[in-house]
Formats: structure tokens, C-alpha cells, sequence
């Protein structure tokens, strides 16, 4: 300091302050930067579904779709708007025209069954709790996969039937087993043969 004093004036000043002009060091901002471009590298090229080994990276979808019955879609609400004009909100059809949900082992009995019986309705004569019906049961495959589930977790589960819920996986892999299906199935004796 006392060496400073003793030069000219010029030389005894201090350098410009820069703080302005660049406030953040050019190596901290670059080693920022890279740090940057190298996550946005990272979570790109991240394999969502790799082999579960390696630490759990399934992804939230995949996780969702396994856990929760239907996916958040309200399985009352379809029922009271797609099914109940036919089965009734009390699920029990209407005598000889629209079979009982109630008590049904079409409902209660398979659950892959079940999905199919709603994807693609049935046309033919049908056993239900002992009687015969021979109606028409539209198909339901414009509807989505978690709508289906719900609406099946939905009716295994009212009235007092007791069945387990039905996974939206499980309505994916029925509507790709039978994606070149067009017709109704053929009663109780073609659903027989659905496992
Ligand atoms: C237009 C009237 C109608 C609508 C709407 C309808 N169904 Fe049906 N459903 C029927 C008829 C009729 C049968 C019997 C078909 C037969 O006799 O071959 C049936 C049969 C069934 C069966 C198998 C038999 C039983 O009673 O267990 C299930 C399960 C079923 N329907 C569920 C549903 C669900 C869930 C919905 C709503 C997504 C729905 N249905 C909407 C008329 C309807």
C-alpha cells in the first residue's frame, strides 16, 4: 500500500471496477452452462421403462395405469349415463328385457370376460341368474381404456357385488387382443369360450 502512495498519481489508482460489465466470472458461467446442456442431455435420452434393475424408472403414467383402478375416471357417473337407461341404477335390469348386473356371474365371475363383454356387446341368447335373455347389448369400445376399467371396477364392485377391481392394463391388453373384432359376441355361447 505504502509502495502505491509513493508512485505518481496515475499509477497509484486503482483498476476500473468490472463487476458490471461481468458479473458472474466467464469460467463459472461457462462450467453453468455445460452443466445445463448436459441435463437437458441426460433427462432426453433417459429410457423411461428401462429394466427396473438398474433403479425404479418407471414412469408416472406407467405407475398410475398399474395402481389405480380406471385412472381417476368416475365409474357411477358412466354407468349412470352410458348403462343405467338399460340395467337400471339399482342394477337390476329390467325383467326379461335388460339382465340384472346385480348377482350376474358374467360380472362378478372373469374380469377379462367382463372387459370383452363391454367392448364389443353381445348379440344372442344369454343365461342371466337363471333366465334367458336375447336382446342386444351395444359395444363400448369408443369409450377409453380407463373409462372401461372404471365402469367394470364400477360394477363388480355395487349392489353387493364383491368382486376385485379391474386395472386399465388389463382393458389395453383385451382391446388388443380383439382390435380386428367387428360383431357383437354371440351370446353365452361364444362368451363360454372367453377366457
Ligand atoms: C340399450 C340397452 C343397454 C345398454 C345401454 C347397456 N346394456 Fe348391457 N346388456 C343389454 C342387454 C339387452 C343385454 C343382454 C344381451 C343378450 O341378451 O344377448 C346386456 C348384457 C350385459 C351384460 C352381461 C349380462 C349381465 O347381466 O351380467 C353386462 C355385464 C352388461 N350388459 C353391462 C353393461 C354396462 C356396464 C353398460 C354400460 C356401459 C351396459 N351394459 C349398457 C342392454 C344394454
Amino acid at each position: 500500500m505504502i509502495e502505491r502512495l509513493r508512485q505518481p498519481p496515475r499509477q497509484r489508482e486503482f483498476d476500473d471496477p468490472d463487476e458490471r460489465s461481468t458479473p458472474v466470472p466467464r469460467g463459472l458461467a461457462a462450467l453453468a452452462a455445460a452443466l445445463v446442456a448436459w441435463g437437458a442431455w441426460y433427462i432426453t435420452t433417459l429410457e423411461g421403462t428401462a429394466d427396473p434393475s438398474l433403479g425404479d424408472r418407471r414412469t408416472v403414467a406407467a405407475l398410475a395405469a398399474a395402481t389405480a383402478p380406471g385412472g381417476g375416471s368416475d365409474g357411477g357417473q358412466l354407468f349412470a349415463s352410458k348403462c343405467a337407461a338399460c340395467h337400471q341404477a339399482s342394477g337390476t335390469g329390467v325383467a326379461g328385457v335388460f339382465p340384472p348386473l346385480a348377482g350376474s356371474a358374467w360380472v362378478t365371475g372373469s374380469p377379462t370376460r367382463l372387459v370383452q363383454i363391454l367392448l364389443h356387446g353381445i348379440q344372442g341368447p344369454l343365461d342371466v341368474n337363471g333366465v334367458t335373455y336375447n336382446g342386444l347389448m351395444p359395444p363400448w369400445k369408443s369409450l377409453r381404456d380407463d373409462e372401461i376399467a372404471a365402469l367394470a371396477t364400477y360394477v363388480r364392485t355395487s349392489w353387493g357385488n364383491g368382486a376385485d377391481a379391474v386395472f386399465t392394463a388389463t382393458v389395453a391388453e383385451q382391446r388388443a387382443a380383439t382390435a380386428g373384432r367387428t360383431t357383437p359376441w354371440g351370446g353365452g355361447a361364444e362368451l363360454a369360450t372367453v377366457p
